[in-house]
């Protein structure tokens, strides 16, 4: 079992990786002295999974959503709601999230402003969620105006991280997660591109649960020291947002059906890099490095079919936007440059640019 501490607002917490956990969570929380959760919601998905035997093992009631990224709304939100008051839950009740990141965002906004607020339990089931969702207090839901534009900083109480739950995901979510993986390389360990190469295409070995589990707990290295350090993102936390801005505009654009999460962020990956050559922030080899670890995670869904009209506009809807305009994160040699502006005319220039590029 490996553990981390993530320092918050609301008292550090912890984040732990054991293979198996999610069977045996009832014993997992009281070892780890949290109160056993009275709900556990996850989506008609991985409910059967792995929400099911996490219920079981926890004897907790359990709620599946439906399965889907335009399924992260008001309605399922109110929907948690209505089954948490029917189920005489009360604010020192706590709840728990098994799935990818909409349960995770989902459940974990619900648990903000349930009765002002209780406890919950973070399981993330997608290599996305573990990497980077469910750790760091963000949640929140889509609006039909953008991506994540209503949410709390609510961090959870406890994260559990059980690697063997990507045996069962299907290998385009897998692909997806490591979007974020080859962003957190590029902010803060730039050994674990070298990990991804050794890791991917997936291995089937007996040692791919013990890589998984350096992987995704290297990202949460790199996630923890920079949330802890600024959890409300009035700083530096913004640099988790490398390759976002663009992603963000995709699947908006696409109304959250064309695109996995990851996958819009590998495109915006590439966008990020090419902008940063572009503003004299990133050589050719780094910008290369970036193109090489975002085409191993082909195939992408297609941009070609995307109005350039349309991206612009959701750019400009983006939430990290102040009244000066909308702030990139671009990548430099060694990290990450904040609070970057780039043109609108530049961002469709290098928008189309990609379009002609044969990765998808
Ligand atoms: N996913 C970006 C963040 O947690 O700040």
């Amino acid at each position: 079992m490996r553990r981390m501490t993530v320092d918050s607002e609301r008292g550090p917490y912890e984040v732990i990786a054991e293979a198996g956990a999610v069977t045996r969570l009832g014993a997992v929380v009281d070892e780890e002295g949290v109160e056993r959760p009275r709900s556990v919601v996850s989506d008609t998905t991985v409910g059967p999974l792995w929400g099911e035997p996490a219920a079981r093992s926890l004897g907790s009631v359990l709620i599946e959503l439906d399965d889907g990224e335009v399924h992260k709304r008001w309605s399922s939100v109110e929907n948690v709601l209505a089954h948490w008051l029917d189920g005489g839950l009360h604010r020192g009740d706590s709840v728990l999230a098994v799935g990818g990141g909409v349960i995770t965002d989902t459940v974990g906004f619900a648990a903000a402003i349930f009765l002002r607020g209780v406890s919950w339990v973070a399981v993330p089931t997608t290599l996305l969620a573990m990497v980077d969702a469910a750790v760091g207090g963000k949640t929140g839901i889509n609006l039909e105006q953008g991506k994540n534009l209503a949410g709390a900083f609510w961090p959870p109480r406890l994260v559990v991280i059980d690697v063997e739950t990507l045996a069962t995901l299907p290998e385009r979510e897998l692909r997806a997660g490591m979007a974020e993986v080859v962003k957190t390389a590029w902010i803060g360990d730039r050994e674990l591109l070298k990990l991804i190469r050794l890791e991917w295409p997936a291995d089937q070995s007996s040692q791919r649960a013990v890589a998984w589990e350096e992987i995704v707990m290297r990202c949460l290295t790199v996630k923890a020291r920079v949330v802890s350090d600024d959890e409300r993102e009035v700083g530096k936390r913004a640099a988790l947002n490398l390759g976002h801005t663009l992603g963000h505009a995709l699947e908006a654009a696409t109304g959250y059906r064309h695109f996995l999460h990851g996958e819009a962020v590998a495109w915006g990956l590439l966008a990020a890099a090419r902008l940063g050559r572009r503003h004299g922030l990133l050589g050719a080899d780094g910008e290369g490095a970036i193109a090489a670890a975002v085409s191993a995670l082909q195939p992408l869904p297609a941009i070609a079919g995307i109005d350039a009209d349309a991206v612009r506009a959701h750019i400009g809807l983006d939430k990290k936007k102040d009244h000066a305009g909308v702030r990139w994160v671009l990548p430099t040699d060694d990290g990450v440059a904040l609070d970057q502006r780039v043109p609108a005319d530049e961002v469709v220039e290098v928008f189309r640019e990609l379009k002609e590029l044969s990765i998808s």
